[in-house]
């Protein structure tokens, strides 16, 4: 079986600008599997400080600006450092979404920056904001802190612009349960 979350890849440089664009400026920024180190390099130029973390040493080479932290680490077990001002999840293939938005609430951070929920796209979550049951959701699209994301049907007549332009923060969602979150509901 291929471990697609194990694979580095590039993204397109479209993806990399939306979310430079989702980083507060002079913010503390952890970039999780931070691969070759190109997105890093660009972070560095936006941020005060970037802690890169990325378990393949072979691709830690080539160098990086001064105010780039190099951690060779396995960021599910890596003890998250205090501060962060906000993070950077480019991957799309990620499966434990759930553990690390966990470890970024412990730690403090306020935003996550990622295309792990979405496979496509970025997203800028805001990890202070509070969030809503998915049982609470009558109809619309949602994005779950396990990491899942859907759509909720509900009556035709209820169906609205609005409501397709709109995404809910949700917990406790049917994803929540299947084994691959890290997160159990009773
Ligand atoms: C699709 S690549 C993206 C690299 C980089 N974020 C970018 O956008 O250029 C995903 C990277 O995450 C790394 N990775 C996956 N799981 C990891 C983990 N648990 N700890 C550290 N790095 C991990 C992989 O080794 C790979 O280099």
């Amino acid at each position: 079986m291929i471990d697609w979350e194990g694979t580095w890849a590039a993204y397109d440089e479209d993806t990399y600008a939306a979310a430079l664009a989702l980083v507060p400026p002079g913010a503390v920024v952890l970039d999780i599997g931070a691969g070759d180190l190109r997105f890093a390099r660009r972070l560095a130029a936006r941020a005060r400080l970037v802690y890169a973390v990325e378990r393949r040493p072979e691709l830690l080479v080539g160098g990086a600006p001064g105010n780039v932290r190099l951690v060779c680490a396995d960021a599910r077990d890596w003890p998250f450092p205090p501060g962060l001002d906000a993070a950077v999840l480019l991957m799309r293939h990620c499966a434990h979404f759930a553990l690390y938005r966990r470890k970024l609430v412990a730690a403090g951070c306020r935003w996550l920056i990622t295309n792990a929920r979405w496979g496509m796209g970025v997203e800028g979550i805001d990890l202070a904001r509070p969030v809503r049951a998915y049982d609470d959701l009558a109809l619309g699209w949602y994005a779950c802190r396990c990491g899942a994301t859907g759509f909720r049907a509900g009556p035709p007549a209820a169906l609205t612009a609005a409501v397709l332009d709109t995404v809910h923060e949700v917990d406790r969602c049917p994803g929540c349960n299947d084994g691959r979150s890290g997160i159990r509901f009773a």
